[in-house]
């Protein structure tokens, strides 16, 4: 039988820092596994501003000194991504109440805290700081984001 595709997508506010960050960590471990065919991951941000911006230079230099990269651009979260995604993990508690605002109360149970797993709460939010918060952010996701894939993985069939 097919495995079940994996849908994930990561949200913060700007879609421009932590999520386009999460979104190459996560890539780059799975693409290691050889298991990136598997899964759909997209990112997106709570807020519209920067729609269609690559990702901010600071977050592209970390993933880049890590070996991974994120090519994709800003967009914001659109109704239709609580249908289509099964994994929704917001970078602070502040995106999982404006997600939790608007997502149909039926598919609640697919938001989730993306540092959860690692019993942490809050990615802090790097904007207005220096590099070194974007090496933190960097750090506190590549935990999380392991532990998260060990989740995905150990479930073969799928959503249990
Ligand atoms: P992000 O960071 O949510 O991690 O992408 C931010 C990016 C931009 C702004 C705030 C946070 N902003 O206010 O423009």
């Amino acid at each position: 039988m097919e495995e079940a595709e994996v849908r994930v997508l990561l949200v913060c506010l700007g879609n421009i820092c932590r999520s386009p960050m999460a979104e190459g960590i996560l890539s780059a471990k799975l693409e290691g596994l050889g298991r990136l065919g598997r899964y759909h991951i997209e990112s997106a941000g709570t807020g519209g501003w920067h729609a269609g911006e690559r990702p901010d230079p600071r977050t592209l230099a970390v993933l880049h000194r890590h070996g991974a990269d994120c090519r994709s651009r800003a967009r914001q979260v659109e109704p239709a991504d609580f249908e289509h995604f099964d994994w929704i993990l917001a970078m602070d508690r502040s995106n999982l109440r404006d997600l939790q605002r608007v997502c149909p109360p039926s598919r609640r149970d697919h938001l989730f805290l993306a540092l959860e797993p690692a019993g942490g709460t809050d990615v802090p939010d790097p904007y207005y700081g220096g590099p070194e918060g974007f090496e933190q952010v960097y750090r506190l996701l590549d935990e999380a984001l392991g532990l998260w894939i060990t989740r995905w993985e150990g479930r073969s069939a799928g959503r249990g």
